[in-house]
């Protein structure tokens, strides 16, 4: 029964001291635990995988991380979790971590974050429970993010080599917001803990028993026992109750909605036709807010909303989605994943001193011509002659072949993401920000990919030749700076990417060259496992 479980907080821990009346750097730990977790009213108890300062207060999602501009924040992130993992394990995906019944291996990226590579979770830096185990890239327990950046909306999750989708379905997500008081608070907007929230999304199926539901066989058992293209969950959650509600004032409130799904896209609307006025995407302000009736969300894009209740008619108003999936040409959304929580608003009206100011926040803007250099990243799709997918590559090569995206701190890159699947694939860049340029149709598609899959170099397929159909205009409240953007099937993408700070020409206050690097992937996690990551490597 959907709407009987009221939307809950997670609980949120301070970055930083407060010494004398100013704010200081501080050190925090975070653990990893097995825990039982309530869903449902109706449903048993889960066992999940959860983030939190001790088990007891453990939660799913993890705690709210509030950090400050300009000062530090250090975490130890610690995993206690049990020997064996709660989740299927396949070990037959490139790149998979031998299974020893004696621990999982984790480890924490914070998405959206600018900051050194040792503390940026690479996903062969895991670690087992006490730090018994750890990959090869490990080097340190205390990860340091300096804060430096703008302010905005960044996630923490697991990125452990071919596990990050089964153990962020177990539960190991968290927000984690950069607040920078001087600039933002001038701008007005809903602020407090009780009209200022998070809101995580995501979808899971359960088994009657209450244990999440996870097919433990893949739809091509012979080459891959348990990974499957895309996973997908009926039940709708939002931050750890499935369709909560919740009883919300007739004013504005904010949210910042995070789509923590594996793989499902949504496309929010209000069924009472209340509007969204969207005032950031991903970790990133827009320049001015966008008044919007829906919103589509791919894997891991943020959208920072501002939703005013007062101009509701009804006393209520429920959320819903209706976004295929996959997207954009799978099945139709049914009676459970088309709902996600109700608002049950109250009749007084009521004094709100909260606004939406007509300009938000500008960053200055990057010019084409400043690129120093152009990439193509061809997105490939391989199957099996029944047509089974077994796996997907960028630019046609495994993970562990060398980092050929090779850019130098302080420059800026074109970046053409060419699709050459059926599927929209939301492409992620670890520690640079882009601009979306434009996304143009392929012609004679056919033909390119064919060449491709002979030569592998858009250039000597002449890519200018093909990428001439017709042109998918970027949405308006997309046209800032985005981490995550969504890769349209049968279209090249022109992304600006930028390798420094987006409000200010400062160099980085870290060795963004040190080991092991960055990467960058597809954000469907089940993609990304198998293996659409590569590693993104800056070199002086
Ligand atoms: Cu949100 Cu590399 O990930
Ligand atoms: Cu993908």
């Amino acid at each position: 029964k959907p709407f009987v479980d009221d939307l809950v907080d997670m609980p949120t821990v301070r970055g930083y001291d407060v010494v004398s009346g100013l704010p200081i750097s501080k050190r925090l730990r975070i653990g990893m635990f097995a825990k039982k977790w309530k869903f449902h009213r109706d449903m048993p108890a889960t066992t999940v995988f959860a983030y939190g300062t001790s088990w007891q207060t453990a939660s799913l999602p993890g705690p709210t991380i509030e950090a400050l501009h300009g000062v530090q924040t250090d975490v130890t992130w610690e995993n206690h979790l049990p020997a064996e993992h709660i989740l299927p394990w396949d070990p037959t995906i490139p790149t998979a971590i031998p299974r020893t019944h004696e621990g999982v291996p984790t480890v924490v990226h914070l998405h959206g974050a600018i900051d050194e590579p040792q503390s940026d979770g690479n996903s062969l830096a895991w670690f087992t429970n006490g730090f018994n185990q750890t990959g090869p890239t490990w080097s340190r327990r205390t990860y340091r993010y300096h804060n430096h950046q703008h302010p905005g909306n960044l996630w923490y999750h697991d990125h452990a080599m071919g596990l990050t989708r089964v153990n962020i379905l177990a539960g190991l997500i968290g927000a984690y917001i950069v607040r920078h008081h001087e600039i933002e608070d001038p701008l007005g907007l809903p602020s407090g803990s009780e009209f200022d929230r998070p809101l995580i999304v995501f979808d899971r199926s359960f088994r009657t028993d209450g244990s999440i539901y996870m097919n433990s066989t893949g739809n091509n058992p012979n080459i891959h026992p348990q990974w499957q293209p895309e996973y997908f969950g009926d039940a709708i959650i939002v931050n750890g109750k499935a369709w909560p509600r919740m009883t919300v004032r007739r004013r504005k409130y904010r949210f910042r909605i995070i789509n923590a799904s594996n793989a499902r896209f949504f496309k929010f609307f209000f069924t009472n036709g209340l509007d969204f006025v969207h005032v950031g995407s991903d970790s990133a302000y827009d320049e001015r807010p966008v008044r919007l009736k829906n919103i589509l969300l791919a894997p891991s894009e943020i959208a920072d909303l501002v939703v005013d209740f007062s101009m509701s008619r009804t006393n209520h108003a429920i959320l819903a989605n209706d976004a295929p999936y996959p997207y954009p040409s799978g099945d139709p959304v049914n009676v459970a994943n088309s709902k996600v929580m109700k608002f049950v608003i109250k009749n007084e009206h009521e004094l709100d001193t909260s606004r939406v100011p007509e300009k938000l926040i500008k960053y200055p803007t990057e010019e084409l011509s400043a690129a120093s250099q152009t990439r193509y990243i061809a997105m490939f799709e391989y199957t099996t002659p029944s047509d089974e997918p077994t796996h997907l590559f960028l630019n046609a090569k495994p993970y562990d072949a060398p980092a050929t995206e090779t850019p130098k701190p302080g420059t800026t890159e074109i970046w053409n993401i060419i699709n050459l699947t059926e599927d929209n694939h939301p492409l992620h860049i670890h520690l640079g920000l882009f601009t979306v340029i434009d996304q143009t149709e392929m012609v004679d598609l056919d033909e390119f990919k064919t060449c491709m899959e002979k030569v592998n170099d858009a250039v000597k397929c002449e890519i200018e030749k093909h990428a001439r159909g017709k042109k998918l205009e970027v949405v308006k409240h997309e046209k800032g700076w985005k981490n995550v953007y969504k890769m349209q099937p049968g279209f090249v993408t022109k992304i600006l990417v930028r390798f420094r700070f987006i409000h200010s020409n400062e160099s980085y206050p870290f060795d963004a060259t040190a080991d092991p690097g960055y990467v960058y992937h597809c954000h469907i996690l089940d993609h990304e496992d198998n293996a659409m990551m590569r590693p993104l490597k800056l070199i002086n």
